[in-house]
């Protein structure tokens, strides 16, 4: 068995052999600078002329990018080198050369680096999300499992609409119609008639029909339910869970948070307790002075960006005309191709601006918040916030009236601070039998598909509750991602399915 990159601290001044892929090379004439990756890291393994045979060195010095290989060498600490260790080369084995990779370390367009995903997974950024994702799924199961919940597993056929009609994907199932599932809530109900405390976490699917960066067709969500709750109980299960997810983030993968560039020092803050604010506070905060204040120093703030930018760029342009080096060439390229980035997105923000500021300033009590809405509320604080008790119209029928102010439900939205928006969705669920039937029939849903359902509130009803996560968006969230779409491997859209 080879010896992987990650154990390397364990084997400074022996010999291993490492098995992997070419990441990058760089020659300098007498040495080479050969970039490996394993699948646990990245290792500098330095070849000079003379230390190999003259056939392998003129080899690696002409093996493409991504081309699989075996280096020997012994281990040196090296705190500038990339994961803090080199190999000093003694052999290598040349596994299967690779030419003409397409994804090179040059710029690509989001579009050709999605068709190129299978290849793309190679990468820093990709590999860096893939192992805090992976954490969160781990984290996620540790949690519920640790704190008394039985996994459930709910069906992904169904007739059962979870949300909303508008998202259902229908498939013919031996001549029935029926949908792929939205939410494994409603099963889950049931299972925690039988269990108290239970969770699913499965694959989920919604038709949206908006290319929003929050919205996938197909996503994994993780959902608790939890007979004898309230609204309160639930709010406090979240908050410890997120803050779980989190600070096992911050343990396992700090130095893949800090390769992606992940804002750490705002990850550390998250602990409870949460900011809470109602529905209506939220809808005041929208269309008060702060937020028109909010919104216009923003725009000033994006302004100021727009110009640094502007002239960085026209530096920048000037330095390229001088008689500089080809590396400097390159360095000054990767660094326009950036800013350039920078510049378009501060473009859209400031075009946007004005419209969202419209947006906040108009909203009308008794809509759903829009995903502007969302973004001004979260920016506006450094920890996640609770909106809670939306109006009962604005959600979906499942969610229990609040017997105190009967135009609102018992419900909640989690944003995630910094401008990301909502992560979590849930309620506490209608228990009357009477009032969850009226409800189902308002919606247009068929009686007949939830008769199973509405069992669950003829014998032995309880107040109960639970809420869903989004592992993609929460994902995002933590690594700074703009689109979710980069935080599953192979990302399903609504314009396009790549690969
Ligand atoms: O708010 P939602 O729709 O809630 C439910 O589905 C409830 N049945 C959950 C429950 O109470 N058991 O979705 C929950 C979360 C959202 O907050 C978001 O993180 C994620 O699922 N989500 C999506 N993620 C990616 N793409 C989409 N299209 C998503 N729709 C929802
Ligand atoms: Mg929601």
């Amino acid at each position: 068995m080879p010896n992987k990159i990650s154990e390397l601290k364990n084997n400074v001044d022996q010999e291993v052999t490492l098995a992997g892929w070419l990441y990058k090379g760089r020659s300098s004439g007498k040495v080479q600078f050969l970039i490996v990756r394993d699948g646990t890291g990245l290792c500098q393994c330095i070849v000079e002329k003379g230390k190999v045979s003259d056939e392998l060195f003129e080899q690696l010095k002409h093996l493409g990018q991504e081309s699989s290989l075996t280096v020997t060498g012994v281990v040196r600490t090296e705190e500038r080198s990339v994961g803090g260790h080199e190999l000093a080369v003694t052999a290598a084995e040349i596994i299967s050369p690779a030419t003409d990779y397409p994804i090179t370390p040059k710029s690509h367009g989001t579009d050709f680096l999605l068709k190129n995903r299978h290849l793309h997974l190679r990468s820093q950024g990709q590999w860096c999300i893939g192992k805090i994702r992976h954490t969160v799924i781990d984290a996620i199961r540790r949690f519920f499992n640790d704190n008394g919940f039985t996994l459930i597993d709910t069906p992904i056929f169904t007739a059962m609409v979870g949300e909303d009609k508008q998202s259902l994907f229908e498939v013919d199932y031996f001549g029935e119609p029926l949908h792929l599932t939205q939410t494994g809530q409603l099963h889950l109900e049931s299972a925690a008639m039988s269990f108290g405390k239970v969770y699913c976490f499965g694959p989920t699917f919604r038709a949206e029909k908006s290319k929003t960066r929050r919205h996938l067709t197909e996503f994994w969500m993780v959902e608790p339910e939890v007979a004898f709750t309230d609204l309160d109980e639930l709010l406090e299960l979240a908050e410890n869970f997120v803050s779980f997810i989190v600070a096992r983030v911050l343990g396992d993968n700090k130095s893949q948070l800090e390769t992606l560039g992940a804002d750490i020092a705002a990850l550390e803050k998250i602990k409870p307790p949460f900011y809470r604010l109602t529905y209506t506070e939220a809808v005041d905060i929208l269309t008060g002075e702060k937020t028109k204040q909010f919104m216009a120093s923003q725009l000033e703030q994006l302004q100021n960006t727009k110009q640094q930018a502007e002239s960085k760029i026209t530096e920048l342009e000037q330095q390229q005309k001088g008689q500089i080096k080809q590396w400097q060439k390159d360095k000054i390229a990767a660094e326009l191709i950036e800013l350039r980035g920078v510049l378009a997105e501060t473009d859209t923000k400031i075009e946007n601006n004005p419209k969202h500021a419209k947006l906040a300033a108009e909203f009308r009590w008794g809509k759903d918040l829009g995903g502007s809405d969302e973004t001004i509320i979260s920016q506006m604080h450094d920890k996640p916030i609770f909106v809670t008790h939306y109006p009962k119209d604005a959600k979906a029928f499942y969610m229990k009236t609040d017997r105190d102010d009967e135009k609102v439900v018992l419900n909640f939205d989690l944003l995630a601070p910094a401008g990301f928006g909502e992560i979590i969705g849930g309620s506490v669920r209608e228990d009357d039998y009477e009032k969850l039937t009226a409800k189902i029939e308002k919606q247009g849903l068929e009686i007949k598909n939830y008769e199973w359902y509405l069992d669950l509130r003829k014998y032995g009803s309880v107040p109960h509750g639970g809420f869903g996560l989004g592992v993609e968006r929460t994902v995002a969230w933590l690594t700074g991602e703009k689109h979710i779409r980069q935080c599953i491997a192979f990302p399903r859209m609504m314009d396009k399915v790549y690969i």
